[in-house]
């Protein structure tokens, strides 16, 4: 992904090997600065305060978390207080769990090596896991596009492609690519006519700071709207397809993800609008089938809700509160699309039925 040119992923090693830069996702899209982590502190620092985020970016942070641990102490206990404190740091994004437990697998098997640099080779290997998998998601789902642009010319003799994204599942939460934005970019690189209109995603907008500013920085024609209208434009022939990303998904295809997802859903499936949800491998959680029942919801300050931050008059980013004093708020950040509701999930393997069956027919090696 390019940002003003330069080619960028949202995390790297420095030039000495050991040092992780990452993008400071809570300064976009007014600010663009990158930050050094050099300790175990730091990565969990940047995961808790959103510095990054995103359900696979968090995966790929932990696991250069615990290199950075291991870069000070190479122990058994060091390894098992850097897992406790990174997968705390998170509680929704199933990534997380699924790197660290990728990381302690590698690491359990390398007795009397050198554990800093199996720490390292293991964490490269995962970020370049997260890459492939989201080209080719990128793939599969631009194919998909491809064929609902035809079908909408031939009923209605009418481009672009209107699709509909919420939140930010784009390269920020990704290592590069993204994953329900990478057939945006695929499909629009490959020359479809498309146009996205962008859920501002309340209250930490991601769609609106983060999509729209990568969806800018790629030259992707879109619209930013208010998160309530999404239903609207659908009773009016206005989306053709909705696409997202998921935080976790269960072994019968429901889909966790940013607030707001299961409203979208509703609402197109009343209007007969298609709900894609785009996901690597590291997102599925086999354990569970329930999403609804099982999955931990992430419970954020009231703050988020109470105030809102952007660009001042005088070009200065400022905080200011839109709730009266006094009113509580409740920031509940994620819920679950029910399988039912999903028309497709993507992944890297293909495109598969929301259920079960659907699942293990893409990913055999794990049917019981
Ligand atoms: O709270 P966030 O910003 O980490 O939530 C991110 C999302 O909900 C994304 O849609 C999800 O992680 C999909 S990732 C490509």
């Amino acid at each position: 992904m390019n940002v003003d040119g330069k080619a960028y992923r949202t995390i790297w090693l420095r030039e000495d090997g050991r040092t992780v830069e990452i993008i400071d996702q809570t300064r976009l899209p007014h600010e663009f600065v990158t930050v050094v982590l050099r300790t175990l502190d730091d990565a969990v620092h940047a995961i808790r305060s959103m510095q990054v985020r995103g359900a696979p970016l968090i995966g790929v942070t932990a696991a250069y978390g615990v290199c950075l641990a291991l870069g000070v102490d190479e122990s058994d206990e060091s390894f098992n207080a850097a897992y406790d404190a990174l997968l705390a740091s998170r509680p929704t994004a199933i990534n997380l769990r699924w790197a660290l437990g990728t990381m302690r697998g590698a690491l359990s098997g390398a007795a009397g090596d050198d554990r800093v640099a199996v720490a390292y080779e293991t964490a490269a290997r995962i970020a370049d896991d997260d890459v492939a998998s989201c080209k080719a998601i990128g793939e599969h789902g631009a194919e998909l596009f491809a064929g609902l642009a035809r079908d909408k010319k031939e009923q209605k003799g009418a481009e672009p492609l209107n699709i509909l994204t919420h939140c930010n599942a784009g390269w920020l939460a990704t290592v590069d690519y993204g994953t329900a934005l990478a057939p945006v970019y695929t499909a629009f690189d490959a020359g479809l006519a498309l146009h996205v209109w962008v859920d501002e995603t309340r209250p930490r907008n991601q769609g609106a700071s983060l999509t729209a500013w990568e969806l800018g920085q790629h030259g992707v024609p879109h619209t930013v709207i208010a998160d309530n209208a999404g239903g609207h434009l659908m009773q009016h022939g206005r989306v053709d397809v909705c696409i997202t990303g998921s935080d976790r998904t269960t072994s019968a295809g429901d889909v966790c993800n940013k607030i707001g997802t299961y409203l979208k859903a509703l609402a197109a499936q009343d209007n007969g609008v298609p709900f894609y949800v785009a996901l690597p491998h590291s997102t599925i959680d086999w354990c569970l089938s329930d999403g609804i029942a099982d999955i931990p919801i992430e419970e954020r300050e009231a703050r988020e809700v109470t105030h809102i931050s952007g660009l001042g008059e005088d070009g200065s980013v400022i905080t200011v509160q839109v709730t009266p004093e006094g009113s509580p708020a409740a920031n509940v950040a994620f819920d679950v699309t029910p399988a039912r509701l999903v028309t497709g999930l993507i992944t890297e393997r293909g495109v598969a039925d929301a259920s079960a069956e659907g699942l293990v027919a893409l990913y055999p090696e794990r049917a019981e």
